[in-house]
């Protein structure tokens, strides 16, 4: 029986190892994570992360072929694939900061894989990682005495959060790069071998290490890029009256183009697209190609402007000033069917309304608790019910494209709320006209307001 380990057990390496648990019966999988609590979590009917479908994909399997733990050292020292999904966040100091990948968890990761080793073992790298990451990890497990083999491979994870579970048992492709050596070649054979018990050949794609790893930076980059430049024209189109939904859908029904990702919105969130651009461009720092650098910063730049630009049109229409007023954000998960907050365009817009001093309400129906660590103020108020939070307030901004604000009753809303009443649309959810008629100023991205002032 294969034996396969996860280091890290989080919004990756659980919802994948759970799909390949479930589709590869004769795989023993086991989950390891240096955060007991997490663990504890994964072994209950609670899990760490809200993911749809992910508790059905965990209980089909866990007990029986999928098994959580932290035991670190013996999973290794028994595994025959070990995943690594540890997290690899933006450098905070030294060399680098704010940009460079902080790898001290993947090094470490990588010295116990060594200290721990005593059979032949294929370590996957699955976290997001700089290009040429896997050079370091060989010359650290190479640098025993020469027992044991070891062969990495770099498989990335292109799950997107909130269609995690669809993601995976559906992928458009699964990515394994490996060395073009006998080894190497084998050991892909292994991996894919896993994979295809429920994926077709042809979506399996295999390359070299380094366009694994770089193939990974890139999507992110190419995506994140879309969304800034579509945000871009929101911009234009508020200055001009053209409205960038129907921008949106000229351009995309371009087959050259294509329909997907070209959403306007306050902003991207997420724990991948900025990180992971930041490393290409210091990657290309670091190799003196600093125009590509360059282009690639103003796709991160784009984004901060775009919430900043969000706020400043609050700001504006609420009469310039918003002391004292309460203003309610619907959602603070960075995208809708996930709790998780990081990098969230809601943080970024609650702390600029913080330092306008206004009384800032949020309701999310995942992301409460992850907003109140993030924020960390007492001035906050969470409140999950959204007709609660609405109370009483000058303004709504939507922050998170949750379906179920679409069906809440606005009349309601409007009736509880001070006059004026204002909605700031940063995701263009909701019905503006119905919102309109209904009596509030309206002020969706990328298209003219409707308001009732003069
Ligand atoms: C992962 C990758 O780490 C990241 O590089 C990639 O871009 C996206 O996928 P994610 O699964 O979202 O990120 O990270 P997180 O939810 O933080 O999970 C990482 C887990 O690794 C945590 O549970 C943490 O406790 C664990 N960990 C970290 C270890 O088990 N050992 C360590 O040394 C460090
Ligand atoms: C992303 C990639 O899609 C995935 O392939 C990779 O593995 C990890 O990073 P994720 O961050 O989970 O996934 O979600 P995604 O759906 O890509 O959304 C990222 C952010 O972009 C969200 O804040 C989302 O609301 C925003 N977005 C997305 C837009 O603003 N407009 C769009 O058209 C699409």
């Amino acid at each position: 029986m294969t034996k396969i380990l996860c280091i890290g057990a989080g919004y990756v390496g659980g919802p994948t190892m759970a799909v390949i648990a479930q589709n590869c019966p004769d795989v023993q999988v086991t989950v390891v994570d240096i955060n007991p609590d997490r663990i504890a979590a994964w072994k209950s009917d609670t899990l760490p992360i809200y993911e749809p479908g992910l508790l059905e994909v965990v209980q089909s399997s866990r007990g029986r072929n999928l098994i959580f733990s932290t035991e670190v050292d013996q999973g290794i020292a028994d595994a025959d694939i070990i995943f690594v999904s540890v997290n690899t966040p933006t450098k905070t100091f030294g060399r680098g900061a704010g940009c460079a990948a902080d790898l001290q968890y993947w090094e470490k990761t990588a010295r116990q894989i060594l200290e721990n080793s005593t059979s032949d073992k294929i370590v996957v790298e699955k976290s997001t990682l700089p290009v040429r990451t896997a050079r370091a990890m060989e010359r650290i497990l190479h640098s025993g005495d020469g027992n044991v083999h070891f062969e990495v491979l770099s498989n990335p994870e292109f799950l997107a959060e909130g269609t995690a579970i669809t993601d995976l048992m559906d992928p458009d492709r699964i990515l394994i790069g490996g060395h073009e050596t006998e080894t190497g070649q084998a050991a892909i054979e292994k991996l894919a071998s896993i994979y295809a018990q429920w994926v077709p050949p042809e979506k399996i794609l295999t390359t070299n290490v380094w366009s694994s790893e770089l193939s990974k930076l890139t999507a992110n980059a190419f995506l994140a890029q879309r969304i800034s430049s579509i945000n871009s024209i929101a911009s234009v189109c508020e200055a001009t009256e053209a409205n960038v939904d129907e921008v949106s859908r000229a351009i995309g029904m371009d087959s050259r183009i294509g329909a997907k990702f070209l959403r306007a919105s306050v902003g991207f969130g997420g724990s991948c697209f900025k990180k992971d651009i930041l490393n290409l461009v210091y990657l290309c720092e670091t190799y003196g190609l600093d125009e590509v650098a360059d282009y690639w910063r103003q796709v991160v730049a784009m984004n901060s402007y775009q919430g900043e630009r969000f706020v400043n049109r609050m700001i504006s229409a609420m009469f310039n000033t918003i002391v004292g007023k309460r203003i309610t954000l619907f959602g603070f998960a960075f995208k809708a069917d996930t709790g998780d907050t990081r990098e969230s365009p809601a943080l970024t817009v609650s702390r600029q309304l913080l330092a306008e001093r206004a009384d800032v309400v949020i309701t999310d129906p995942q992301a409460l608790v992850n907003a109140a660590k993030d924020l960390n103020e007492d001035a906050v108020t969470y409140e999950q019910d959204p007709y609660e939070a609405a109370k009483g307030a000058h303004a709504i901004a939507v922050m998170t494209e949750w379906q179920q604000y679409r069906d809440l009753d606005f009349v309601r809303i409007h009736d509880s709320m001070v006059k004026p009443a204002f909605i700031f649309d940063g995701r263009n959810l909701l019905n503006h006209k119905e919102l309109h008629e209904i009596g509030f100023n309206v002020y969706p991205i990328g298209k003219a307001a409707l308001t009732h002032l003069e």
